[in-house]
């Protein structure tokens, strides 16, 4: 599966850690959204959907949570619990993010605005359109 756990650089010193995102350089394309996740709890699973277009990158900025990539093929659990990391996910992989920790900030980073088009939120239906 095409995911890729990003290490960002810090920039720290006494005062505390800086961490810089910038299109195309530590970020593989054009930030075009932003958005944030933050009272979330353990009980909650979210996502479950794939997207046809976009890419994006999740950063657990404060907290951990599990992020469950499944491309129709094979299925991944990834542990997110520092703000230095991020997880690129590329188009066409189902996702699902659960174990919030209590007080967990997710921030994901999209290649592109917001537009319910390009979501497939049922699990069968996007094993149909990415056998095709
Ligand atoms: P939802 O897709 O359920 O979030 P998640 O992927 O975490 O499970 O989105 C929650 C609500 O927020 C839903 O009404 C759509 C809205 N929303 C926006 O308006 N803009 C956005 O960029 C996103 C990601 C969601």
């Amino acid at each position: 599966m095409n995911y890729k756990l990003l290490n960002f650089q810090t920039h720290g010193d006494e005062r505390g850690t800086l961490v810089s995102l910038e299109s195309n350089k530590n970020i593989p394309f054009d930030i075009k959204r932003i958005y944030y996740m933050y009272d979330t709890s353990p009980e909650w699973v979210r996502g479950k959907h794939v997207h046809r277009k976009l890419q994006q990158v999740l950063i657990a900025i404060d907290g951990a949570c599990t992020i469950v990539l499944d491309d129709g093929k094979a299925r991944h659990e990834i542990l997110l619990n520092r703000p230095d990391v991020g997880l690129y996910v590329p188009a066409y992989v189902w996702r699902e993010m659960r174990d919030f920790s209590y007080g967990c900030k997710l921030m994901v980073l999209a290649s592109d605005v917001y537009d319910e088009k390009d979501y497939i939120r049922d699990y069968d239906k996007f094993l149909e359109e990415v056998g095709k």
